[in-house]
């Protein structure tokens, strides 16, 4: 691993102060002890969880995990790579970052500008084009699936020529080359070398990110050829998996409901309706940044995809993903003869369709629903298919009380005795937990209702990963003790992963640092795990001495051993791992 040299970083923490960055993001700081708090700007909250430690440039949210310094702060606010950030605050604060020279820096930076530009200028003359142009398709269009003008200009829709060339010859004549042009994809290179124009034909929705900045197009056809839509690819500004359609109106107010649609056209019928929190994916499926970056703004959300199997499928998809980071989500249901949200509003209006939302289904009820799929009911057959899907879904339920509740649910519609469905309810979960140690980290899973992601090997390792992270907090705050840890500790003996990486980075970075911070590491880890990194940095200030260090030196050998004998996880053990995990959550953080 190549670090940036420490005098770089430190000087660029110095010019760009993260608790200024906050403030800048308009949150507003209370002083407190360690130095600032406020409310974190990675997940809605009102309580404060966030603190700014402005002595080693770092923040840490105990709410959800989120830590890191300015650069990692950037990394999420605007979804982009270490080095990405790490140049923006450098030019900002006129210093270059050590083996990228001047004129390289100045090359990225400019091909983003003079992608957005293009972006822009592309914008502008599809717009005029929709609205001034001889081919009034575009219009008749939009008009037809009635967009208002004001829709039109706020979203700032356009028209692509059925041409061939009129945006390149346009944007030739503003001075961008075909290099800068293929490059934003906004024109693309024939097989013969020609250069044509991207969108066609085709109704245009540009994609504009929390900036204001146009990054993106999508392009519908204006009858029923295919392919339907086309997309921009991703460039040096887009990213189809990083941004979401509408955001930068629907995360105006923090925090805020989600509507989570399928398509543009939802999206901007929804928000013409009177619903600007809708957002819409770029023509993939969600990913997990999509719903972190949801997170940010959001503290629910609800999913309105299409009223068929291929929406319903990625319903549950888009659960999981909300799940793995904290979102809570409902499920809406486009009731009556209508595909998606924009039809639904176009036939019964937005008052019936605010009663949809507000009676959006809990995620459980939309699964068990979803146990009916292909089953005929009024065969014994089917009922029991029925059943046993239904106490799958239950079985995974954490709570006993809520357990209870949908069981005695079931066993009424189904006309049978509680007892039954309880009895095949934990046959699943005596199965699930009989399950060999391969096994034992999924069982954990389900069990706890969350993943691990940053350190997977945690959840099942508890006592050890613990000892781990005291080890390394020992590394951090007393360097005098580095050379007695690296002469008895290799790297092998760590039981997770990302314990051994850290420890392996810290090796090579306590030698040549005199003053070892989080910030250190950075370009080492993803930002998510420098929230990981930070908490333990943060937790073990002041908590470590000589003795602790040789007490956890020979709790990980002696656990080691343990480890190599005990391959299988009983259900009890397991059971005591998951106790012992929630009094840690309420003792310690
Ligand atoms: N999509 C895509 N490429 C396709 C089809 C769909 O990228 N060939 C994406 C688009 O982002 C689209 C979304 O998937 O907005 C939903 O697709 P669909 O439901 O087919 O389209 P609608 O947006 O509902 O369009 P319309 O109502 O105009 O048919
Ligand atoms: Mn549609």
């Amino acid at each position: 691993m190549t670090f940036l040299p420490d005098e770089f970083l430190l000087t660029l923490l110095e010019k760009n102060k993260i608790a200024d960055e906050f403030r800048n993001f308009g949150l507003s700081l209370n002083p407190c002890d360690r130095g600032f708090s406020c409310n974190c700007p990675f997940h809605s909250e009102t309580g404060n969880s966030c603190i700014i430690y402005p002595d080693t440039h770092n923040f840490y949210c105990s709410g959800c995990g989120a830590g890191g310094d300015v650069i990692t702060f950037l990394m999420k606010k605007q979804e982009i790579s270490y080095n990405e950030a790490v140049q923006e605050l450098a030019l900002r604060c006129g210093l270059q970052v050590p083996g990228i020279s001047a004129e390289e820096a100045g090359r990225i930076q400019n091909r983003r500008e003079r992608c957005y530009e293009i972006n822009r200028e592309t914008a502008n003359f599809y717009y005029q084009n929709l609205l001034k142009g001889s081919d009034r398709r575009g219009l008749a269009y939009f008009r037809e699936r009635q967009l208002t003008p004001q829709t039109i200009q706020k979203y700032g829709l356009g028209y692509a020529p059925d041409d061939w060339h009129q945006l390149y010859q346009y944007l030739s004549r503003k001075g961008f080359s075909d290099e800068e042009l293929l490059l934003a994809n906004v024109c693309r290179r024939s097989e013969k070398g020609n250069i044509y124009d991207n969108f066609r034909n085709r109704v245009i929705f540009p994609i504009v990110d929390m900036h204001h900045h146009v990054i993106g197009f999508g392009g519908r056809v204006l009858d029923d050829s295919k392919p339907k839509y086309l997309n921009t690819s991703d460039t040096p500004v887009f990213d189809k998996g990083r941004n979401l359609f509408s955001l930068h109106f629907a995360g105006q107010h923090i925090p805020c409901t989600l509507i989570l649609a399928e398509g543009y056209m939802d999206v901007i019928a929804l928000h013409q309706a009177g619903f600007p929190n809708a957002v819409a994916t770029l023509g993939t499926a969600i990913t997990p940044q999509q719903a972190r970056l949801m997170r940010q703004y959001a503290d629910k959300v609800i999913i309105s995809y299409d009223n068929d199997s291929a929406g319903q499928n990625a319903t549950n998809k888009a659960i999981q993903h909300f799940r793995d980071v904290g979102l809570p989500a409902e499920i809406l249901h486009i009731d009556g003869d209508a595909k998606d949200p924009d039809e639904y509003i176009r036939k019964f209006g937005a008052e019936r369709f605010r009663l949809l939302l507000k009676h959006a289904q809990n995620v459980t009820d939309f699964q068990i629903d979803r146990c009916r799929n292909g089953l005929d009911l009024h065969t014994d057959a089917g009922e029991v298919m029925y059943l046993r899907r239904v106490a799958q879904v239950i079985s995974e339920i954490h709570h006993e009380k809520e357990r209870e509740i949908y069981i005695r649910r079931i066993a009424e519609e189904l006309e049978i005795r509680p007892e039954v469905l309880k009895q095949q309810t934990n046959i699943f979960r005596n199965r699930r937990k009989k399950n060999n140690s391969n096994q034992t980290f999924h069982n954990a899973e389900i069990l706890f209702h969350t993943r691990d992601e940053i350190n997977p090997e945690a959840q099942t390792h508890l006592a050890e990963s613990k000892n781990e992270e005291l080890l390394l907090g020992c590394l951090i705050w007393l360097p005098e003790q580095f050379e007695t840890i690296r002469n008895q500790v290799r790297p092998e003996d760590f039981v997770t992963d990302f314990h051994k990486r850290i420890y392996v980075a810290l090796c090579e970075k306590i030698p040549v640092s005199t003053w070892l911070i989080p910030s250190l590491l950075g370009n080492a880890f993803s930002a998510e795990e420098m929230g990981r990194i930070t908490k333990i940095f943060i937790y073990y200030r002041d908590k470590v001495n000589i003795q602790t260090v040789s007490d956890c030196i020979a709790n990980l050998h002696s656990q080691k051993t343990k480890m190599a004998d005990a391959s299988n996880m009983s259900n009890d053990d397991l059971l005591q791992v998951i106790a012992n995990k929630k009094k840690n959550i309420r003792l310690q953080y």
